[in-house]
């Protein structure tokens, strides 16, 4: 007699084979999404109580069925739950290990949901759960930004732009302005979760269900605002990830710069800033080095981080509605981004927190290369009453003849300056120290460490105050 096909333990009624294993190989998705383990038992409970509530099921069923998924989830945390590819998912193993747990009872929690529903479903309470620690991460490296500007409010290095020497600044200042960055990304993560805290669980397929469910039951059960709306929408949108992945890519852009920062700043050229050895690495073959890993690293993994926007993006916009597999090349991407994302913020941390500055380098240089000028021309319109376009031009010519001289501003003689021009006097001077020039810088938002100090505080306070 010939042996019967053994088929697809969870759909194999109208097929005469199982899948090949080309198809195993492509289709099946649970070596990455058993991440979304503990939301699937999560979202399972909750569909069950609702399914018992609407007397769709019976209550012992119900009971049952919950109590059996417990053991499965503690099973899963100690090790013990085997991951079978043959069942294609996460969905379908815990459904299938539910009726090994369970027997007969197990077929009922299926009853009025599709795995269309319940992945969309999970992946929201996964990308929710996954917003709120990224949410903590940020404000983490916020603290320690704050701190290290509080430390360094008076600081002074020079500000760049085109990243030539460009004006005075704290370095206080200078970390303050990552801090707002950050506030901006941290607010975009939150907005992230407001829309995406819908339920979707209870559209079925794609239709919805004839079943007498209740979806305010589990929506209030799963922490969401109200049901989605429309249930095409709800299986097949994945503009959540999208969103949330955008706000990864946009902070990882600031982070990416500021690591740059760190890099420049502790090459030998600039030697401003020092960091531990635990955070740094050695060379292979040059015994003398001491490299910034860690930063180059946050810096490359924005690529991969960039790519994995443009990767969901690609998959979603060909897909007609409402739910295609397409979909399932959803979760590579997002897990990547967000693991590696809370690592780049985790190590941001980490370095801000230990860095040591060189003061005396990072002085020296802020008074280098003519980083007075603009206060040498804003001299000239407040004391001279000279138009500033004039005053421009005067002060190019005094910076001209010091670069002929090979002198610093301050270096040059009175005389030498009145025959540029004659209102000129003494009182110039004054303009060119770079201490004086940052204290000036007064103005709401500006570098004057009066003024970093009191950002710093208000930061650090309202950071102490969110934790
Ligand atoms: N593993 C699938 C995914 O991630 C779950 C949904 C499968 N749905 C289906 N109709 N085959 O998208």
């Amino acid at each position: 007699m010939k042996k019967k096909p053994s088929k697809n333990k969870m759909w194999g009624g109208r097929f005469t084979s199982k899948p090949s294993n080309l198809l195993q190989k492509v289709n099946s998705s649970i070596h990455f999404d058993y991440k979304l383990f503990e939301e699937d038992i999560e979202a399972s409970i909750a569909h069950a109580k609702m399914l018992a509530e609407c007397k769709i099921i019976s209550k012992k069923d119900s009971v049952s069925i919950i109590s059996g998924l417990k053991k499965i989830s503690s099973k899963f945390k100690e090790g013990n739950f085997k991951l079978n590819p043959e069942l294609e998912d996460i969905h379908m193993n815990i459904e299938y290990q539910l009726q090994k747990e369970i027997g007969n009872p197990a077929k009922r929690l299926h009853t009025a949901r599709s795995r269309n529903d319940q992945v969309s479903t999970d992946l929201r309470l996964y990308v929710r759960k996954k917003n709120n620690q990224l949410i903590r991460e940020i404000s983490n490296l916020q603290y320690a930004l704050s701190k290290k500007a509080k430390a360094g409010y008076n600081l002074l290095m020079p500000g760049f732009t085109h990243m030539q020497t460009a004006q005075p600044i704290t370095f206080g200042h200078h970390l303050l302005a990552y801090v707002e960055m950050l506030s901006r990304d941290k607010s975009r993560f939150i907005d992230c979760n407001k829309r995406l805290n819908e339920n979707p669980l209870g559209s079925g397929a794609l239709s919805g269900t004839s079943f007498p469910i209740n979806r305010k039951i589990t929506t209030k059960s799963l922490g969401f605002n109200k049901p989605m709306q429309n249930s095409l929408d709800a299986v097949s949108s994945r503009d959540f990830v999208l969103e949330t992945i955008s706000s990864i890519t946009i902070c990882s852009i600031h982070l990416s710069r500021l690591a740059e920062e760190i890099v420049m700043w502790m090459s030998g050229g600039f030697d401003f800033i020092d960091l531990p050895d635990n955070l740094t690495t050695g060379s292979s073959i040059m015994p003398q080095k001491k490299n910034p890993d860690l930063a180059e690293l946050i810096r490359g993994k924005t690529g991969r981080l960039i790519s994995s926007f443009i990767n969901i993006s690609i998959v979603m916009k060909g897909l007609p509605l409402a739910y295609s597999k397409d979909l399932q090349e959803d979760k590579e991407p997002t897990f990547d981004a967000i693991e590696n994302f809370e690592l780049c913020l985790q190590s941001m941390t980490a370095m801000i927190t230990s860095l040591k500055t060189n003061q005396k380098n990072m002085e020296l240089a802020a008074s280098s290369q003519f980083s007075t000028a603009t206060d040498l021309a804003d001299w000239l319109v407040q004391n001279l009453n000279i138009p500033f376009r004039t005053a421009h031009e005067i002060t190019g010519k005094i910076v001209k003849l010091c670069l002929d001289e090979n002198i610093a501003l301050e270096q040059i003689n009175i005389e030498k300056l009145k025959k540029i021009d004659k209102r000129i006097n003494k009182g110039i001077y004054k303009a060119l120290n770079v201490k004086d020039s940052v204290e000036r810088k007064i103005s709401e938002g500006g570098t004057s460490p009066k003024n970093v100090l009191k950002q710093a505080n208000k930061w650090i306070k309202r950071l102490e105050n969110d934790k």
